[in-house]
């Protein structure tokens, strides 16, 4: 279990690295990864906002979009390799079951990075917003293997999917 956690991590790692044009070749796994990750990013990533700061790099916000909840659901197929929404299942990432208004790193049993731990951050709707267009400039440091969702409606359907799970 635990090497197949490993190996998945890695490969996700190599395909962020892929997608960024970067030549570094990661056949190292786990921890030894993410100072790698974490290199890309600080290059290209704006600074990191404060945890009640919602400003997001191409300057729209939640309230601009409505957003569907249908194809949220649709769109969730790319976190739901790591995530699912019932409660206290963990995969390689926590359940999101009441993601919203949560502290972030709260889930019981998943271990989480301190990066994540200590971010004081709650996870409002338009946090959400914020951190999933570029999770490493959000939380830098997190060990979400996972370069973002650019396209702006396509993050307020999530979050409107995120918010349907919950009721
Ligand atoms: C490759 C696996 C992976 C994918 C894909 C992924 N995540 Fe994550 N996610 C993680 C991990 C691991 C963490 C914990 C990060 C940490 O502790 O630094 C996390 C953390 C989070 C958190 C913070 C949770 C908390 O309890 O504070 C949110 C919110 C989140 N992910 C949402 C998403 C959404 C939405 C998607 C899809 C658009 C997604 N993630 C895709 C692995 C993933």
């Amino acid at each position: 279990m635990q090497q197949s956690v490993i190996r998945i991590g890695a490969i996700a790692v190599s395909l962020f690295l892929a997608a960024c044009g970067g030549s570094e070749s990661t056949s190292v796994a786990s921890e030894d990864t993410a100072p790698a990750s974490e290199r890309v990013a600080a290059q290209s990533a704006p600074a990191t906002p404060q945890a009640d700061d919602i400003s997001t790099v191409d300057g729209t916000a939640l309230a601009d979009f409505t957003g569907d909840a249908a194809a949220g659901e649709r769109a969730f197929m790319q976190c739901r390799t790591c995530h699912v929404m019932d409660p206290g299942v963990n995969r390689m990432g926590p359940s999101l079951a009441g993601i919203i208004g949560r502290k972030a790193g709260s889930v019981d049993g998943f271990n989480y990075s301190p990066a994540m731990a200590e971010s004081e951050i709650t996870w409002t709707p338009e946090k959400l917003y914020q951190f999933l267009e570029n999770p490493r400039r959000v939380v830098p440091g997190n060990r979400m293997a996972f370069a973002g969702v650019r396209n702006d409606q396509e993050r307020a359907n999530l979050i409107a999917y995120l918010k349907d799970a919950q009721r």
